[in-house]
């Protein structure tokens, strides 16, 4: 059983082998809509009330007890620290109760093999596209990973979600800019591609935000649509190459996308066209294991226990956790 609080989603999966037997989310959104963004007290007290009703949810749904659990983990970070407090100290008490081993889950790690799910792991490149992360990592096998690159400002999910406030949009922006920009013309503006030529695997989205924040008072007639779209195109125009070129770089022939933004459709679209074009395969997470859920989190869990890798009860929260070297 996994349990996921890092941020503003509640989530429990019980996963039994590569048999999926339960994935709950209870999402927090609507009530951080207001703030346009999330409220760590708001988010860690709703985890609070809605953990154990959900547990039990899942152990109903899944059709098994508690005492029938092998394993318990929880997502350790990174994260917002009191919310992460919350899962984490669930399952180390059910474990302690119940007599059976913890393992502690690096969420980024959930993310980054969340495209492998109900398969084995591969060696990729990853790209992982959240919220809050947006990181470049050679994978060699499970556990190994070597960071290549990650974003110097904002996480491209937060690009998404502050154009998305400058636009009037409601939070969290990246759904409803994707769904816009589907009528809109993506060459309509021209907005900078951070970074592209940087000749490294960093990435830069602050200046795409402030060239969306220049341009809305100078247009009489603005089409929202077509700045969703020519926004949109710009985000994953660099996301795609830089990727690619680390394909390159690292000689990997499978690409391996995750993360909330991965939910994207043009990304999805323009990672499926430059993938076929050079001949490298592609595996982009199921849409119901791109945004935070507990499902890859129970994946990672389930890899380590194969392996016999269990956390002792005294690793704490990191809610700076990073990922690989
Ligand atoms: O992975 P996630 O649930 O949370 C973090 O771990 O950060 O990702 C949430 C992010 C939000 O920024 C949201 O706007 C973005 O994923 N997102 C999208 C789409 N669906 C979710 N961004 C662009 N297009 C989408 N369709
Ligand atoms: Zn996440």
């Amino acid at each position: 059983m996994a349990l996921e609080t890092s941020c503003d989603e509640t989530a429990v999966a019980i996963l039994a082998g590569t048999d999926l037997r339960t994935s709950l989310v209870s999402s927090q959104i609507a009530l951080h809509q207001p703030y346009g963004g999330v409220v760590p007290e708001v988010a860690s007290r709703n985890h609070l009330t809605q953990l154990q009703p959900l547990i039990s949810e899942a152990c109903k749904e899944a059709g098994v007890a508690l005492g029938q659990i092998d394993a318990f983990a929880a997502t350790s970070g990174p994260g917002l620290a009191s919310s992460l407090l919350i899962g984490s100290s669930a399952a180390k008490g059910l474990a302690v109760a119940l007599q059976k081993p913890y393992l502690a889950v690096n969420h980024l790690e959930g993310h980054l093999i969340s495209p492998f799910f109900g398969g084995e792991i591969q060696p990729a490149i990853g790209l992982i596209v959240s919220g809050g992360h947006t990181i470049l990592i050679d994978l060699d096998q499970f556990g190994e990973y070597r960071v290549l690159g990650r974003t110097r400002d904002d996480a491209a999910g937060e690009a998404f979600d502050k154009v998305g406030k400058l636009l009037g949009l409601p939070y969290p922006g990246g759904p409803e800019i994707d769904r816009l920009a589907r009528q809109g013309d993506p060459e309509r503006y021209q907005f900078p591609r951070g970074m592209l030529n940087s000749n490294d695997f960093q990435f830069s989205f602050s200046g795409l935000k402030t060239a969306v924040r220049y341009l809305l008072p100078k247009l009489e007639h603005a089409n929202l649509a077509d700045i969703c779209a020519s926004f949109q195109e710009a985000v994953v125009e660099v996301l795609v190459e830089k990727t690619l070129r680390a394909a390159a770089h690292a000689g990997k022939r499978l690409i391996a996308v995750s993360g909330g933004v991965s939910c994207n459709s043009r990304l999805r679209e323009r990672f499926a066209e430059a993938t076929r074009k050079r001949g490298l395969e592609l595996l982009v997470a199921e849409a119901r294991f791109c945004t935070d859920n507990a499902a890859m989190i129970a994946f990672v869990a389930r890899e380590s226990y194969r392996r016999g890798r269990f956390s002792s009860l005294g690793v704490d929260i990191n809610p700076n956790l990073g990922i690989g070297a």
